[in-house]
């Protein structure tokens, strides 16, 4: 494995190249949490992030979130290796939901299986209302008929790690996005 400071990434068997510079991606957490703050800046809203890949972002966009605001973490899981599986909820919503404004923080979302399951956990709980927000989407991948309400960036239909991405739980540190050599 070579370290940080290195152009390419080697992890496991694959190459990862620079994909979207720092400073880019910075840009659109602060456009998101901006554009996020416009919505509910009457309202105390609860970011809900998902877990694992959601640190980064997460952690960027409160400090860049202006209002008063809470603060909760679902986990899921579904990536093994560089495709997509099936769901597990590895931890469930620590608070009690009922009548909160919640925005959901998702690192990246591409098949959308994770927010039809985040949806379905979300029946019942009353909420007051609840919108989805996410770093990066990719369309061409996209299958469900759910609504992300804020996005930062479409991408093409190619795997990325880094800024909380990982792949089989490494690359989660870079401050970059690195895209798989194919
Ligand atoms: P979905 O359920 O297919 O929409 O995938 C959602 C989750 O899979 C995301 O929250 C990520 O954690 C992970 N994921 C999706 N695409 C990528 C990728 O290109 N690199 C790393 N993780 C990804
Ligand atoms: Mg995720």
């Amino acid at each position: 494995m070579k370290d940080k400071k290195d152009k390419e990434i080697c992890l496991y068997d694959k190459i990862f190249i620079p994909f979207i510079k720092k400073e880019k991606i910075q840009e659109t957490v602060k456009e998101l949490a901006l554009r996020v703050y416009e919505q509910y800046k009457d309202t105390t809203p609860l970011f809900i992030g998902v877990l694992n890949g959601v640190i980064l972002f997460f952690s960027d966009f409160l400090k860049f979130y202006p209002g008063p605001c809470q603060i909760a973490f679902i986990q899921l899981s579904s990536y093994q290796g560089t495709k997509s599986k099936d769901i597990n909820i590895l931890l469930h919503w620590p608070v009690d939901l009922k009548g909160k404004e919640i925005v959901i923080l998702e690192d990246i979302v591409d098949t959308g299986k994770t927010l039809k399951k985040i949806k379905e956990m979300l029946e019942g709980k009353q909420v007051k209302s609840a919108k989805i927000v996410s770093l990066f989407f990719k369309p061409e991948v996209f299958k469900e008929k759910i609504k992300v309400d804020f996005i930062g960036l479409e991408i093409p239909n190619k795997f990325i790690l880094g800024y909380g991405l990982d792949y089989d739980g490494l690359g989660r540190n870079y401050e970059e996005i690195y895209q798989l050599k194919e």
